[in-house]
């Protein structure tokens, strides 16, 4: 199967991409290149030559020879959506059908979209099914949202759209992340030695390691047409349903010498849901997600110290998506809803001295 993956030199595409070819798919890449350059232990490995290129101007004939699209290009997370949420609705949901338009006229049948836990927002104190009302409460979630339901519309005989819903992603890529919890909360620990909440730490997380996403989405692409056409996933463990607290005791049992420590005035923060990951379960028995947060914490930990992370790097553009964006736009190497000035790659966070 010849599997087109958008968002490739991201963070989950970066694990995503070796995951697939190990299990045989062939693997072709698209994705605008924003994060050039801001790699951990040597970045992602490359596939082929090529431009960087927009999901929002993609046409039915690049697409021409592909059996299935996985869409992970995105503006991917809360406080970029408050950067600009026109950009954000831009990429997001008119990038998102822009690419699923062309798929279908280029006769493509199967559309894995990267959908997000976080369109349940502030869901209340039981877990979530797929069949709960959506509560997005921000932008980013709002555009997850909506671009299922646009996405749904477009579900037919030929053409089947399905919805992984993610829970919150951990675990070590070569585009590092470190605006998620369990990333960042290892990170702080083992660069200052505090395990530091900026909540009460009551909040639930619904977690999920990036090597079992890109299982569950592999699962998708070989399950029969008719189990995941036009259907919605959660996508996760109900083992990782945790508290905040417990990520960060899991961390500084895991990271020598840190200790823990509750910011002054702390609250519970909005987010806060739990996830039930029945159905996804139910449709895939033979599915077997197999990290858990202490294993993921563990992992991280070995990255950070191969890579000689320090706090410099983790105040830096390289490993912060908001810093990263805001650099670019500081440069003026691209616009307001994150287009491109220039088809040259990118300059690096370093060489653009952050
Ligand atoms: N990381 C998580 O915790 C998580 C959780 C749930 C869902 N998701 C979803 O999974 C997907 C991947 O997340 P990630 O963490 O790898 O994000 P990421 O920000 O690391 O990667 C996104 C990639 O998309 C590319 N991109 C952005 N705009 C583009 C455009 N206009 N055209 C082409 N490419 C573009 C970027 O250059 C980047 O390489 C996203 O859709 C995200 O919403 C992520």
């Amino acid at each position: 199967m010849r599997v087109l993956v958008a968002g490739d030199r991201g963070y989950i595409g970066a694990v995503m991409v070796p995951f697939l070819r190990g299990q045989g798919f062939e693997v072709g890449g698209l994705d605008s290149g924003l994060y050039e350059g801001c790699d951990l232990l040597g970045g992602p490995e490359a596939i082929g030559e090529r431009a960087p290129r927009d999901l929002r101007d993609v046409t039915a004939a690049e697409l021409q020879g592909y059996d299935a699209v996985v869409c992970l290009a995105a503006l991917s997370n809360d406080p970029l959506g408050n950067l600009d949420k026109a950009a954000t609705y831009s990429v997001n949901l008119d990038g998102t059908l822009n690419l699923a338009r062309a798929a279908k006229d280029a006769g493509i049948e199967r559309f894995l979209f990267a959908s997000s836990c976080s369109l349940y927002g502030a869901a209340g104190s039981e877990a979530v099914t797929e069949e709960a009302e959506l509560f997005p409460v921000t932008a980013y979630g709002e555009t997850k949202a909506l671009a299922e339901q646009e996405l749904s519309k477009l579900a037919d005989d030929n053409f089947s759209p399905t919805y992984l819903r993610n829970a919150t992603a951990y675990g070590a890529s070569t585009r590092l992340r470190l605006d998620i919890v369990v990333n960042n909360l290892t990170a702080i620990a083992m660069t200052s030695g505090q395990v530091r909440l900026e909540s009460d730490g009551t909040p639930w997380r619904p977690l999920v390691h990036i090597e079992d996403i890109s299982r569950a989405f592999q699962a998708v692409l070989e399950a029969p047409r008719e189990t995941i056409h036009d259907e919605a996933f959660n996508v996760g463990r109900a083992e990782d349903v945790v508290q905040v607290r417990d990520i960060a005791e899991m961390v500084r049992e895991s990271v020598p010498g840190s200790t823990l420590s509750i910011a002054d005035g702390a609250g519970p923060d909005l987010r806060n849901y739990k996830v039930d990951f029945g159905k996804l379960d139910d449709t895939f028995p033979e599915l077997e997600l197999q990290w858990s947060v202490r294993k993921g914490v563990d992992e991280l930990y070995d990255a950070y110290r191969r890579h000689g992370l320090t706090l410099d790097d983790f105040n830096s553009a390289q490993f912060v998506r908001l810093r990263r964006i805001q650099q670019l736009l500081d440069a003026g190497l691209v616009d307001n809803r994150l287009r491109r000035s220039t088809d040259e790659q990118f300059p690096g966070p370093k060489e653009l001295g952050r």
